[in-house]
């Protein structure tokens, strides 16, 4: 497919990118994400050189695994959700992470101030930044957030299959072109 979306920041090292996928618990919408855009990443053969973790801004449900639901949602549509456990997002990740996606505003204000109080990267906060919404990527309705579906009903979760499924195939038609 052909790429959608802005263009990916620069590599902080050339030949290798990584990406880090942010909500507020990380066990619905990012790890889902997270699986996702793992597995397109490997069927791309760009699994050597991408590197794709998640984390919430939350630290509630630190270790755990994925909800159930959103494990159940990704199991019936062919993907592993075993592995994931929940991590919490930390400054640090600002300077690590080519790319930090959120799924939300709400998590972008998080992730913007968490950099603001902790002297994380200054580029975060200026133009030309690396922290986004995930949804910029989306080749349907850019720019939109990923519902959090914890309080919902099955539904929300498939919902937000589809939003990740469709922005995670263009994200790597990015990466491929970063990469080239
Ligand atoms: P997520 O969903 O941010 O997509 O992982 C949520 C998970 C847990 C909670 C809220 C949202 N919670 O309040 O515990």
């Amino acid at each position: 497919m052909t790429a959608a979306g802005p263009e990916l920041p620069e590599p902080r090292t050339d030949g290798r990118y990584a990406v880090a996928l942010v909500c507020l618990g990380n066990i619905c919408r990012s790890p889902m994400a997270d699986v996702v855009l793992t597995a397109r990443v490997e069927e791309a053969g760009l699994a050597d050189r991408v590197t794709v973790a998640s984390s919430g801004t939350g630290d509630w449900h630190v270790g755990n695994p994925m909800d159930r639901r959103a494990a159940a949602t990704l199991v019936s549509a062919g993907y592993d959700p075993s592995r994931h456990r929940a991590q919490q997002f930390a400054a640090t990740w600002l300077d690590e992470f080519d790319l930090v996606l959120v799924m939300d505003e709400s998590n972008l204000v998080d992730v913007v101030s968490t950099s603001s109080t902790t002297g994380g990267d200054s580029s975060t906060t200026g133009g030309d930044t690396r922290v986004r919404l995930f949804r910029d990527f989306d080749p349907v309705e850019p720019g939109g957030e990923v519902p959090d579906p914890y309080y919902g009903g099955d539904a929300g979760f498939e919902e937000v299959l589809t939003m990740v499924e469709r922005t995670a195939a263009s994200i790597v038609a990015q990466l491929g072109l970063v990469l080239e």
